[in-house]
């Protein structure tokens, strides 16, 4: 088990339909310690880097014109394999496939706006974080619960 840091994006849709403090209330409720978190308007230059594995696809404008449309909140969330913790917790990526339970399928019903991202592999969080963050926009620091989430073999 490894302890990982993942990117999370509350995607334009969820700033404007005043779901942030829901979502993160989800993300701390699961246990994920929060190490980094601002509100920005991504560009679309910072778009292309994000989503550099799609834009050369056909939904690519679509989803470069949804993505910055409007602020967004980065976070970037610590826990034992995070990765797929956030993943799981955000469901498939189009809201109507996605199960009730999951965010993508209690708050939405759409391909395109579902609400949040999370980083799809220790890797792509890595690249993420360094886009979104870089190393100086991250705290460390412990937190007083922080033995109560899950068990040191966990860690
Ligand atoms: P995300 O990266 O935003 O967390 O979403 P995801 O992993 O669930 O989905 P991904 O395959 O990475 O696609 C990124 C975003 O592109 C839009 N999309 N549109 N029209 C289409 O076929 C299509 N496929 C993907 C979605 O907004 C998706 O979140
Ligand atoms: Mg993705």
């Amino acid at each position: 088990m490894a302890l990982e840091r993942t990117l999370i994006l509350f995607k334009p849709d969820a700033v404007q339909r005043r779901l942030c403090g829901t979502l993160l209330q989800r993300i701390e409720n699961k246990g994920l310690k929060i190490v980094g978190l601002k509100m920005l308007q991504v560009t679309p230059e910072l778009a292309q880097q994000h989503y550099a594995e799609h834009v050369d696809k056909p939904f690519y404008p679509l989803l470069e014109e949804f993505i910055t449309s409007g602020p967004v909140v980065a976070l970037t969330a610590e826990g034992p394999e995070a990765v797929s913790v956030v993943r799981t917790m955000m469901g498939p990526t189009n809201g109507r496939d996605a199960a009730p339970g999951t965010i993508r399928g209690d708050f939405g019903a759409s391909r395109q706006m579902n609400l949040m991202h999370g980083s799809d592999s220790p890797e792509a969080a890595e690249r993420e974080i360094a886009i979104y963050f870089g190393e100086e926009g991250l705290l460390d620091y412990e937190t007083t619960l922080g033995g109560w989430v899950c068990a040191e073999d966990e860690k």
